[in-house]
């Protein structure tokens, strides 16, 4: 497509230097999350920390939940975005990689603001009680249509819904050996939803926004 930009690694690193940088304290649970291997890939990237923190301020949000938390840093983004006495309900089910986020929601100030569920979030979800403002999905991907259907009843009407990675790194479209059906009939699924306008961004490996109508 014509005026599209591919975002390398040095321009992402001149957008968020440019927009909301990291601070000391994101910039060292990343480098924490680094020093774990291979299992940093699933890390929120930079920008996409940035536009949630900026999203949830945009819409007042007040009560949020989070489904895949890893080491805690878009909870960390999500929490700054919220109010002094704003909620956000973190589902995952890793006791060993949250704990390293709960260090650093500590030292940021908003652990107060962060209620830290583990176990598995299908259940977890089915669980949660009361209205919500904003949820962020990144947790395993063959999951997203149940957290979808669970999610969309609890989110106030102009509420969001974010889903992360559903472009698939570009796979959702030609032929792959690992072809992304998961995300595929994900799409598929909301798209024809009549009570969401859906949006899909190209930051990071596919960002989907979700208004409930
Ligand atoms: C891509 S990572 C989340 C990254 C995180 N949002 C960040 O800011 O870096 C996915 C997380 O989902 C969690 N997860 C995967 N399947 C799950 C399930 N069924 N229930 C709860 N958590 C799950 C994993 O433990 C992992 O921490």
């Amino acid at each position: 497509m014509g005026n599209q930009v591919l975002v390398t690694d040095e321009l992402h690193e001149y957008m968020v230097a440019h927009g909301m940088p990291l601070d000391e304290i994101a910039r060292e649970l990343v480098e924490e999350t680094h020093k774990l291997g291979g299992v940093s890939v699933m890390l929120t990237t930079a920008d996409q920390a940035a536009l949630l923190t900026t999203l949830t301020r945009l819409i007042a949000a007040r009560r949020a939940v989070e489904i895949g938390t890893f080491t805690g840093f878009s909870a960390l983004a999500i929490s700054r975005g919220l109010p002094d006495d704003g909620e956000l309900i973190c589902l995952d089910v890793s006791d060993e990689w949250t704990s390293i986020g709960r260090r650093y929601w500590e030292r940021a100030g908003v652990a107060d603001k962060i209620d830290l569920r583990i176990g598995d979030a299908h259940e977890s979800a089915a669980k949660l009680e009361g209205e919500f403002d904003l949820a962020f999905v990144d947790a395993e991907k063959p999951g997203y249509i149940d957290y979808f259907e669970q999610l969309v009843p609890r989110i106030r009407t102009n509420g969001l819904l974010l889903f992360d990675n559903t472009l698939a790194g570009g796979r959702v479209v030609g032929q792959h050996e690992q072809d992304p059906v998961d995300r595929k009939e994900f799409n598929a699924h909301i798209a024809r939803d009549e009570r969401v306008d859906v949006v899909i961004l190209g930051i990071g490996d596919g960002l989907t926004l979700v208004r409930k109508r």
